[in-house]
């Protein structure tokens, strides 16, 4: 059986970003003008005022201080709430396209590859911008890689999910250098005139490259040692934007198609199932908790990956050993825990053991156990 690593990897964050506190201001006021839009059916009791939202809320739950967009003038402006993105012609590449290709060519640099040596293309995230061609199809083109190339769609967890049919194609020898690219553009499914939720989501891109150990001669190469995917149906989590919302009757309201949640019980289902998944994963290997050094998980939530870290070590966990990128990103989806991973992992040695576990909707989790080579 080969070896297979993880050569490189890349990461595209949107130069805009916007802040809990402009993000309050600018919530608050659609709400305010929806409050006296709506005064008298409220002074009539047949209609609730829409809260207030509160910076401090958002950080307390969360952990979440800003976010990177692609757009922030539609994001804040009361009038609009969502990303105002200009229309691309179909000969030109999708915004989505782009930002993976930022990554994409980053992680191939680190590892000393050039796109023509790759030949599978993963695009593995939670939104895909159109049903096809491929978006992975698209960028492999762009890129100017061989092979072939597919969509992967099983959101926050999808490149953890990416990673294991990357590492199974090239262990089995039907591609020799495999990417995997996360281009999340999270705003544009998020309801931004939703108390609730409007301030869990920002955008990014990330890439892993994927090869096989005896050929791979980046500088910070990590073996995978293992790969374990779950899932658990769960409506806790979901989005029903889809090809038949036009014909579906009654139509749904616009607010079905974006993104919704039951936060409190995604936390409490999740955070077992994850904790459960990486221990298990880990003894299967042999592999003690207290051997990791370094746990890159999915950023959704503060609280929740400290929890999670505490049941698997069985200790408060250090910020060195589960750092965390949602304080800057806020959630990325599936981009969060490779973030993570792009930016945490230089001053681990050779030998040392990190746990790459991505989680979310469906449910859905993925862990990655990586050595540093
Ligand atoms: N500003 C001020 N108050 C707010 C608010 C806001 N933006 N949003 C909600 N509140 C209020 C609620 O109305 C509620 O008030 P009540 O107690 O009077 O009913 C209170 O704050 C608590 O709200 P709740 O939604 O229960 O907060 P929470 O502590 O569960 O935090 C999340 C919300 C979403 C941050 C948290 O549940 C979470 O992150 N869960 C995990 C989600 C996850 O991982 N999802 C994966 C997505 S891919």
């Amino acid at each position: 059986m080969k070896r297979i690593c993880i050569s490189g990897s890349g990461l595209y964050t949107p130069p805009q970003s916007v802040s809990n506190e402009e993000l309050a201001v600018a919530y608050n006021r659609y709400a305010q003008r929806e409050n006296e839009r709506q005064a008298a059916a409220i002074a009539a009791g047949t209609a609730e005022p829409l809260p207030m939202s509160s910076p401090e809320f958002i950080v307390k739950a969360s952990g979440i201080r800003s976010r990177h967009v692609v757009d922030r003038g539609g994001v804040l402006d009361p009038a609009r709430m969502r990303p105002r993105l200009p229309r691309r012609g179909d000969d030109e590449p999708s915004l989505m396209c782009e930002m993976g290709l930022l990554a994409a060519r980053q992680a191939l640099a680190g590892a000393g590859r050039a796109a023509a040596e790759i030949d599978a293309v993963l695009v593995a995230c939670s939104n895909m911008q159109r049903p096809y061609p491929a978006m992975a199809v698209e960028l492999q083109h762009y890129l100017g890689a061989g092979g072939y190339a597919y969509d992967v769609n099983v959101a926050c967890a999808s490149a953890a999910f990416g990673v294991q049919a990357a590492a199974d194609a090239v262990a089995r020898g039907s591609a020799r250098a495999a990417l995997v690219v996360s281009p999340e553009i999270c705003t544009g499914h998020l309801n931004f005139m939703n108390r609730d939720c409007h301030f869990i989501f920002g955008d990014a891109a990330t890439a892993l490259l994927v090869e096989s150990m005896d050929v791979a001669h980046g500088q910070a190469t990590f073996e995978i040692l293992g790969t374990r995917l779950a899932t658990q149906y769960s409506n806790n989590i979901r989005n029903n934007f889809g090809f038949l919302n036009a014909c579906e009757e009654p139509r749904r309201p616009w607010d079905d198609v974006l993104f919704r949640q039951e936060g409190r019980k995604v936390f409490k289902e999740v955070v077992p199932l994850v904790a459960e998944l990486i221990l298990a994963h880990l003894a299967d290997l042999g592999i003690e908790a207290a051997a990791v050094r370094r746990f890159w998980l999915h950023q959704a939530n503060l609280s929740m990956n400290q929890l999670i870290a505490r049941r698997v070590l069985g200790r408060e966990p250090s910020e060195a050993e589960a750092p965390v990128i949602l304080d800057e990103y806020a959630n990325t989806s599936s981009a969060g825990s490779v973030i993570a991973f792009h930016k945490f992992h230089a001053d681990l040695a050779p030998g040392d053991l990190g746990v790459l576990c991505a989680f979310g909707a469906g449910y859905s989790a993925g862990c990655v156990v990586l050595k540093r080579l």
